[in-house]
């Protein structure tokens, strides 16, 4: 996840492009930089590591152009350093980059044997050479980009600039989101409205597989074959209570929305960028005092958490609520990656069933408030049993926090819908990092399916980028979802927590029947409910137990039940077993879950703002459950 910014006008571009990347900060913030024209030619300046690291090189930096544009880097491909800082250059061209190729290798590879050198270690690169080799090949700018798009596969914003055209950017996006913004003298594009907000309030947004065309003040919008589509624009007219939704109807939206971005920050302490594995930071067991953590020496304490991770024997996931699907999750990940013994309980049902916690046990209690009463009450239980208690709480101080051992934070930032939305994913992050570090204490991880499941993990924010826009499937799908009697979730292994979440999430929000269930149970109890009016939602993705998983779908369609799948990539199956599928990018096992949860969410949110539900507060709950 990245974010960028393109100027055309009569302002300095450095100065409008560097304002916007401040505010696109939180997309990333390993390396920046910018190309801006001066004396007809791009001057790129990039600096690793925070923009204010920028901005002290571009101090001394002087520019005469009227165009430019400029990127904050969340690195995927290629560690944070500053040759892998955006924007990329080839020849006369410069493009920036936010999202993934996917088949990066085989472009690249192409065009190493055609003669291109690669400067950098990332996939963005070799746009720069594509639209440069399209350009020398004759095309003009906007030729040569509607020319390359067919040929890349992934989740992309770009912006494309060249020498040759001083008035023109071209943009193209298919999953990160791009806005643009004019007004009599200027236009800005950029990965998000605050960037553009400073100029005008008449915005733009696009689509996917649509582009971009800027000269001068002129904008235009084509399709991906170079077509020329009208767009409506959107005037951004907000009161103080949206501003502080950010223009989002609901908190809860606001927060689905900020997923990418939390899971990033979820994740981001504890992975090493360069060598691809993962070192949980400070977690500062037995230190004491979580006042203590930031003084903390990061690698002794690394070392400290490996040797207990390595005495571990037993793991217990406690929690309540949407917590504790997290701690299911983070159950068969655990599990599975380390083979240490893993339980997961709800925290009422922990406390109070008198369990055996036998030496060497580690207890991880999951809470977003750090205060759920029931949570804080197992948590004691586990420490005077003399188990390690790691916390994973979003609020840092709480109750939870200053009482465990260790301490991992969810980053997600305040959480104000009282459904959990962005607090999972975040968990769910971090309990693959967590996951990781157990099995590598335990011997268990090689060093290849680290860096594998590493990548996969840091790729995951840009795909979820995507899997939102089933936003607006689900804005439609809505007035008829909402008819049903019923929803049923399905799932296996570690998707099955997300068709539990899943249907909480219908209940809370929605108020409307719905049941989460494990696909395998089906048949021992729930398939007595399915006619056709009862709407099934599977989740099937690619893993392991896919072909039993459509067994289920089988089995439930021939009962009459209204389907949405929700799959792995293209998959003609399960579009012809059911009413709708939903494609998911094709992911590991891992991070299945992560991507799973943004269309349950959405469903529900959906259903329940066209029924007129008070979603941001539904009746008779509370964000924080202090009391029995
Ligand atoms: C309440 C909230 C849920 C939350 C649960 C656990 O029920 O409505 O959204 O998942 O408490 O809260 P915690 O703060 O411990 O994660």
């Amino acid at each position: 996840m990245c974010g960028i910014v393109g100027y055309c006008g009569p302002e300095n571009p450095v100065d409008v492009i560097v304002q916007g990347l401040k505010t696109l900060e939180y997309r990333g913030y390993d390396s920046a930089g910018v190309a801006v024209l001066n004396q007809g030619k791009f001057k790129r300046i990039r600096a690793e590591g925070k923009l204010s690291h920028l901005e002290q090189k571009l101090a001394n930096e002087t520019f005469d152009g009227h165009l430019g544009v400029g990127h904050t880097r969340w690195a995927t491909h290629g560690p944070p350093v500053e040759k892998n800082a955006h924007p990329h250059a080839v020849g006369s061209t410069s493009i920036v980059h936010n999202g993934i190729i996917e088949n990066y290798a085989t472009l690249k590879a192409e065009l190493i044997d055609e003669g291109a050198v690669f400067t950098s270690d990332t996939d963005s690169e070799l746009i720069a050479h594509l639209v440069d080799k399209a350009i020398a090949g004759g095309k003009d700018l906007f030729h040569a980009v509607i020319e390359i798009i067919p040929k890349l596969e992934g989740a992309y914003s770009v912006l494309a600039v060249n020498e040759a055209y001083p008035e023109e950017i071209m943009a193209f996006k298919s999953g990160p989101p791009l806005v643009v913004g004019r007004n009599d003298k200027e236009v800005v594009v950029a990965s998000d409205l605050a960037a553009i907000m400073p100029y005008t309030n008449k915005v733009f947004f696009l689509q996917d597989e649509e582009v971009l065309h800027v000269i001068g003040t002129k904008i235009e919008f084509f399709d991906q074959k170079g077509q020329k589509i009208s767009k409506k624009e959107t005037v951004i007219d907000w009161s103080p209570e949206l501003i502080e939704k950010q223009g989002y109807d609901h908190f809860m939206l606001k927060e689905i929305y900020e997923q990418p971005r939390s899971v990033a920050m979820a994740m981001n302490p504890h992975i090493d960028l360069e060598s691809k594995t993962v070192r949980l930071n400070k977690v500062g067991f037995g230190v004491g005092h979580v006042e203590e953590l930031e003084r903390l020496d990061s690698a002794a304490d690394w070392q400290n958490t490996l040797n207990i991770f390595k005495s571990v024997k037993r793991v217990f996931m406690v929690a309540c609520g949407t917590s504790y699907y997290a701690g299911m999750v983070g159950e068969y990940l655990i599990e599975q990656l380390s083979r240490t013994p893993v339980e997961c309980d709800i925290a009422s049902e922990f406390r109070y069933r008198h369990p055996v916690i036998p030496e060497n046990s580690l207890v991880i209690v999951i809470s977003q408030s750090g205060e759920t009463a029931d949570t804080l009450a197992a948590l004691r239980l586990a420490r005077e049993a003399g188990a390690q208690v790691l916390s994973i709480c979003n609020v840092k101080n709480s109750s939870m926090d200053r009482e465990a051992d260790g301490h991992l934070y969810m980053n997600a930032g305040v959480e104000v819908g009282v459904a959990s939305t962005k607090a999972l994913s975040s968990t769910m992050a971090l309990l693959n990092c967590v996951a990781m570090a157990m099995a590598k204490a335990k011997g268990q991880l090689p060093e290849d399916q680290e860096a594998e499941l590493v990548e996969s993990l840091l790729a995951t924010p840009s795909h979820m980028e995507s899997v939102l826009a089933y936003d607006s499937f689900f804005a439609e799908a809505a007035s008829t979802l909402k008819d049903f009697r019923g929803f049923l979730y399905m799932g296996r292994g570690v998707n099955y927590p997300v068709a539990l979440e899943g249907a909480l999430k219908m209940k809370e929000l929605a108020y409307m029947h719905a049941e989460g269930y494990a696909a395998g149970e089906m048949k021992h109890g729930p398939l007595a409910l399915i006619d056709e009016s009862m709407a099934i939602i599977m989740l099937a993705p690619s893993d392991e137990l896919y072909d039993k998983t459509v067994s289920n779908l089988e089995e439930a369609k021939a009962r009459g039940g209204k389907i949405i799948s929700i799959g792995s990539g293209k998959n003609e199956k399960l579009a012809a077993l059911s009413d709708h599928y939903l494609a998911l990018p094709e992911v590991s096992w891992t991070i299945n879950p992560i991507l799973e949860l943004i269309p349950v969410q959405l469903m529900s949110y959906h259903v329940a703002h066209s029924l007129g539900k008070d979603i941001d507060q539904p009746r008779n709950l509370a964000k924080s459950v202090t009391v029995e």
